[in-house]
């Protein structure tokens, strides 16, 4: 997971293998995975928080964040989930295309919220999601 969040995130400060243990150690937190590419997400108290998610750049575009994505969302609505929220980089567009068509809304936005590996900060936008309960 740290190698492809390294190779994804490339303006980041890479997660380190330590840092993904201690991630997936802690309660209701769980991670998804598919051709190189994985989702983490934590469900507590009905809301679903996606905390990471990356695709290696060989295996971009070809509907895997989408996938598992979708598999997160329907788990954590099966579990009693009744939202999902994320935070993420205000100029990742490839991000933005496919939350927008997930359907999740913009709900808040935290000025110079990410600090780069250059230094340079950048804002978070805050998204939301109803999720559907299933019996
Ligand atoms: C964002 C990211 C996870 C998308 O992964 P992916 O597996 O390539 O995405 P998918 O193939 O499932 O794409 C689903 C939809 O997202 C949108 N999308 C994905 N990548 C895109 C891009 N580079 N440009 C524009 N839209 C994009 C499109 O709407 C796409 O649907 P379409 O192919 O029918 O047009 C991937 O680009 C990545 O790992 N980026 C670096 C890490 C990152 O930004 N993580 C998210 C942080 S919030």
């Amino acid at each position: 997971m740290a190698d492809i969040h390294n190779q994804a995130f490339t303006r980041e400060r890479p997660w380190t293998s330590e840092e993904f243990t201690l991630l997936l150690g802690q309660p209701n937190t769980r991670s998804f995975s598919l051709n190189r590419s994985f989702a983490v997400g934590r469900l507590i108290l009905g809301e679903l928080e996606i905390l990471t998610l990356a695709c290696a750049p060989s295996h971009q575009r070809q509907g895997n964040a989408f996938a598992l994505l979708s598999e997160l969302l329907a788990i954590a609505s099966k579990e009693g989930g009744h939202s999902a929220f994320l935070e993420m980089a205000a100029d990742n567009l490839a991000a933005k295309a496919l939350y927008n068509k997930l359907e999740f809304e913009l709900v808040g936005r935290r000025s110079d919220y990410y600090r780069r590996k250059d230094g340079i900060r950048c804002d978070a936008l805050v998204l939301r999601k109803r999720l559907i309960l299933s019996q």
